[in-house]
């Protein structure tokens, strides 16, 4: 037996082994250690809808089941995303969800910016940046190392991420860092190594705003371009946004499109290398490009999860949830649940729906981003196609180190070697 598959059974040995009432899917180690999923697999069988009593997030309920997970994302109504109700990941407090953003509102207002945001990311603005994206993309893979180690980590997904996020703001190009760092910033748990109290986040925040400010200035007084910053400056719906509104969106813009993606581009190389045969059929047929793209979102699942607040008492898959209850819906079992995807674990490129799936969410709030989001990717696999169809020409060499949190589901770092 090999080490991984006994850190495997021993995980399985521990979800089944504990109390059901003592499981808790919330602690972050589970996703460290890539040990989360014998305690979903029990979960969605034995106890969908689980109330946990205590957690380093205090106590929450978690849905686990794909239906239920649409049954909570589609009642706005009760299953609150207010920021003042706690907000929408499993971690209250975050200074930053003070700020305006309608990922953190209700109807009415949630969808009225959501409306005024859209169009910015919509795929015919998209299409005018593709030809800057695909040209960063080819300079990055060309500048790799051949024939030795890497992270891949490092040098692809948070360098790509990052390159990209300045292309979409037309961002000055040598301050780049900094817009990975407003997104370390914006997550980050006070004391875990990035940030040290919520002070300092606000802080780092408001230069992120002062600096924003400047471009729109410079921006809404030049010829309309194609980034992000101009389409805001002078589009009608949201040339008159009020500054908080504006560093609230911008703020909402750079983590959403961060960290998802970025996780994305190391989860397709780790998934390809555990499925060699699926990159034989993708080196036998490219076409295939755009739904791998979508297994890959789905597989991966960047963020495990959203949360939602009990707006009253409610009847819901036989449980009593209380006002004011904590309600997280988790993605990455609904992910994996074989009710709703056929042999989920297992990472097919051809799937007949390869878009059903919750990583974006659904209902209201899904994702605004997700057509740029598979842009970026479909671009990547394109370029990485073009110069390594072999097989296994880009080999994992060790296991990943994964992010330690519970919401964003990720790595640290990646090592591989590409073979000439
Ligand atoms: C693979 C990449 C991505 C994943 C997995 C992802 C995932 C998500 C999820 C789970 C939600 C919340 C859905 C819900 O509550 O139902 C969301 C919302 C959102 N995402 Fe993404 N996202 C990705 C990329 C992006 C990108 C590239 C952008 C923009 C640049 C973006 C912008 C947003 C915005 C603005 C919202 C708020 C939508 C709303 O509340 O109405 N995302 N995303």
């Amino acid at each position: 037996m090999t080490e991984m598959t006994v850190a495997a059974n021993d995980a399985t040995n521990a979800a089944y082994g504990m109390a059901l009432e003592d499981i808790d899917v919330s602690n972050p180690v589970l996703f460290r250690d890539n040990t989360w999923h014998p305690y979903f697999k029990r979960l969605r069988e034995e106890d969908p809808v689980h109330y946990c009593k205590s957690s380093m997030f205090g106590p929450y309920w978690s849905v686990t089941k794909y239906r239920d997970i649409m049954a909570v994302e589609t009642n706005p109504k009760v299953f609150s995303s207010e920021a003042k109700s706690g907000g929408i990941t499993i971690m209250d407090d975050n200074a930053a969800a003070s700020l305006p953003m309608f990922i953190a509102m209700d109807p009415p207002k949630h969808d009225v910016q959501r409306k005024t945001v859209s169009p910015i990311v919509a795929p015919e603005n998209l299409a005018t940046m593709e030809s800057v994206i695909r040209q960063r993309t080819a300079d990055l893979l060309d500048g790799l190392p051949i024939n030795e180690e890497f992270d891949w980590v490092h040098r692809v997904s948070i360098d790509l991420t990052t390159k990209m996020l300045a292309t979409l703001f037309d961002f000055p190009w040598d301050d780049r860092a900094k817009l990975t760092r407003w997104s370390d910033v914006t997550t980050a748990l006070p004391g875990g190594g990035i940030i040290d109290s919520e002070e300092q986040r606000m802080a780092e925040l408001m230069e992120c705003a002062t600096y924003f400010t400047e471009l729109w200035n410079q921006r809404v007084n030049a010829e309309p371009k194609n980034d992000l910053i101009s389409m805001m400056a002078h589009s009608e719906s949201t040339r008159h946004m009020a500054p908080e509104e504006y560093l609230g969106n911008i703020v909402l813009l750079i983590v959403g499109g961060n960290d998802t993606t970025r996780n994305s581009m190391t989860g397709g190389v780790l998934a390809l290398n555990e499925f060699p045969d699926e990159y034989r059929k993708l080196s036998a047929n490219p076409a295939l490009i755009s739904s791998m793209v979508s297994e890959i979102i789905r597989w991966q699942t960047p963020l495990s999860h959203m949360r939602r607040t009990a707006l009253e008492d409610i009847e819901f898959g036989g449980k009593h949830i209380r006002q004011g209850d904590k309600v997280v819906m988790w993605y990455v079992s609904g992910n994996r649940d074989p009710e709703a995807i056929d042999n989920p674990d297992t990472f097919i490129i051809d799937r007949a729906k390869p878009r059903q799936h919750l990583s974006f969410g659904f209902g209201i709030h899904r994702c605004v981003g997700n057509r740029l989001a598979e842009l970026q990717l479909n671009i990547l696999w394109e370029e990485i196609l073009k110069r390594w169809p072999d097989p296994l020409q880009i080999r994992v060499l060790q296991e990943p180190t994964r992010v330690l949190s519970p919401f964003v589901k990720g790595y640290e770092s990646l090592p591989v070697r590409i073979n000439a």
